[in-house]
């Protein structure tokens, strides 16, 4: 096997703690991996080239630790983080596993349970902050319903920007360099999810009172589950400038949250991922929230591992060929793609130009009788991904 695609810090790689430390439980049954130490997980990350590791909360501190345990954990995480240069980028909160939050965190009905939502996020958002985090991600796990009659939908929604407020202005009353960033899911743990999509989740935002502090965390998985394309909506954030994280995995539409190795499957839309990220040169993480297979043990967890990240550098060197492939470029010309970025209107929208635009005659016959030469770029992008290029 090649050495090509090996990982350095520089291809800002990282991972969950929850990511390789998945147990392989799911709703039919138990774990069949044993825990992974957070200490473990750093050190063969680090291994692995990777850049960075991100947690829940209750990944790294368990729920209802003392302050003398939280600060020994901490103590001897942050051992593991200077002994291998590795950084978090990232942090996050559980508000989905303890059963208090079963009708929702921010969104639960009874304000006791979003008041403690709250403030636990607040202390987990410290615990980042301490750890060096500036993006904090809200994936609202259990902001959802089963029973509409129970829930009205404009009232949560109501309450779940008075909780990204909250965070918000906690996050500017203590000066800290830290960004929000909204992971949206259609469904699953709950029938359906407020923010279901990236784009319901860019409306939100700009309904908040501090929308610059906000984007969005757009995971493969999840708009796939919508049967929508991951990459257009990779691309409509960074089109907005919210694409603040990434989460990136595998997904088959209309299955339940796969969280599969990238590139497992969707391998194309994960080509056209790569290919939007690294063209924009966006600099933020390719943060990988995935889980190896139940059926694979921990050896097993470090090959998925491995997988993601070789996959994303291959899929990177896809891109590089493409650009520099002389047939890609004539079937590129043959489809007119750069004229797209030309303005429909270059002397601007001016009464004059309107005007302009008004007395201009069009060959439709022309024009509908053009073809765009599709099918020849497509298949050419299909070789270059089966490696005959
Ligand atoms: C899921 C989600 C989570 C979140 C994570 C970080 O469907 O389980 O993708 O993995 O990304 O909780 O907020
Ligand atoms: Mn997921
Ligand atoms: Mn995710």
């Amino acid at each position: 096997m090649s050495d090509t695609f090996v990982a350095t810090p520089e291809d800002r790689f990282t991972f969950g703690l929850w990511t390789v430390g998945n147990r392989g439980r799911d709703p039919f049954g138990h774990e069949t991996r044993p825990p992974l130490e957070p200490v473990d997980a750093v050190h063969h990350l680090a291994d692995l080239g990777a850049y960075g590791v991100n947690f829940h909360d209750s990944d790294l501190v368990p729920d209802g630790s003392s302050a003398a345990e939280r600060e020994a954990i901490v103590k001897r995480f942050r051992r593991a983080l200077d002994q291998t240069g590795m950084k978090v980028p990232m942090a996050t909160t559980n508000l989905f596993s303890n059963p208090v939050f079963k009708d929702g965190a921010f969104t639960a009905n009874d304000s006791a349970v979003r008041r403690y939502a709250l403030a636990k996020t607040l202390d987990a958002i410290e615990l980042g902050v301490e750890l060096g985090a500036t993006v904090y991600v809200m994936w609202g796990g259990r902001e959802g319903v089963e029973c509409d009659a129970a829930k009205d939908a404009r009232s949560a929604l109501d309450r779940y920007a008075e909780a990204v407020n909250a965070c918000c202005a906690h996050v500017r009353d203590r000066g800290y360099d830290l960004r929000f960033a909204i992971e949206p899911k259609p469904n699953e743990p709950r029938g359906d999810l407020f923010l279901p999509t990236v784009g319901h989740a860019l409306a939100f935002i700009e309904r908040l009172e501090w929308p610059e502090m906000v984007g969005v965390n757009p995971e493969f998985a999840h708009e796939t589950m919508s049967g929508l394309s991951f990459h257009h909506a990779v691309a409509q954030a960074l089109w907005a400038g919210k694409l603040f994280h990434i989460d990136l995995n595998a997904q088959r539409i209309g299955k339940f949250d796969q969280d599969f190795r990238f590139g497992s499957e969707g391998i194309r839309d994960a080509f056209y991922t790569v290919k939007l990220l690294e063209d924009a040169g966006w600099d933020g993480m390719r943060h990988f929230d995935a889980h190896a297979y139940r059926v694979e043990d921990a050896d097993g967890v470090w090959e998925f591992a491995r997988g993601c990240v070789r996959t994303y550098l291959i899929l990177k060197d896809k891109v590089r060929r493409f650009h520099a492939d002389p047939e890609i470029g004539e079937a590129l010309a043959a489809a007119k793609a750069d004229e797209l970025m030309q303005p429909t209107l270059p002397a601007g929208t001016a009464p004059d130009a309107i005007a302009g635009l008004r007395r201009e005659r069009f060959d439709l016959e022309a024009l509908a009788a053009q073809g765009y030469a599709n099918e020849r770029l497509d298949q050419l992008v299909t070789e270059l991904l089966l490696g005959v290029r």
